[in-house]
């Protein structure tokens, strides 16, 4: 028999649920976010099941919905990760995040000797080469970041 369609996290009334993020990502999808923070209640499912990806992460943040413009760099780490706006228990709006062709402040430059990581005041600005495999550049010194350098830059252990 085949079992039962099983809810692992249960539904939100109000907010925002990211969903259909690579397994075992969700946490540094919380670290872009600025997350967990006083007020704000998130739950997590990790590593659960999905019929489209094999196994992904939900991410589900009650009483607050994100703008598009505050998720996309979520893409960095989830490409293919939904935003779902929840009112009354309702799925209001879907969206996928987008990744934008040039990421300005979040990612540092690798580069030591970047003018990024001196003491001039210039925040980092990076131009997206290619969304999958990730690769972007340093719109200062060329330096070429990969998936793996921007996975490591959201470190959460
Ligand atoms: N969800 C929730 N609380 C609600 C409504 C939905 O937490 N009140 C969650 C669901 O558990 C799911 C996501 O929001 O993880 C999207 O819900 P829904 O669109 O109903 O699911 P699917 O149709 O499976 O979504 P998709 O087509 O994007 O896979
Ligand atoms: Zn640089």
């Amino acid at each position: 028999m085949k079992a039962p369609r099983e809810l692992k996290v249960k539904p939100i009334k109000n907010g925002t649920v990211i969903d259909h993020i690579n397994a075992n990502k969700a946490l540094k999808v919380l670290k872009i976010l600025g997350l967990p923070s006083p007020g704000i209640s998130v739950t997590l499912a990790m590593n659960v099941q999905s019929s489209q990806m094999g196994n992904k992460d939900i991410v589900k943040i009650e009483g607050r919905e994100l703008a598009s413009r505050e998720v996309d760099e979520i893409a960095l780490i989830a490409p293919q990760a939904t935003i779902n706006i929840v009112r009354e228990y309702e799925i209001a709006g879907k969206s996928k995040v987008n990744l934008l062709d040039e990421i300005s402040s979040i990612l540092e430059c690798s580069n030591p000797n970047c003018i990024t990581n001196t003491d001039e005041p210039v925040t980092t600005h990076f131009t997206v080469l290619q969304k999958e495999p990730l690769i972007l550049r340093c719109h200062y010194c060329e330096r070429i970041l990969d998936q793996t350098d921007v996975e490591t830059q959201f470190k959460v252990y």
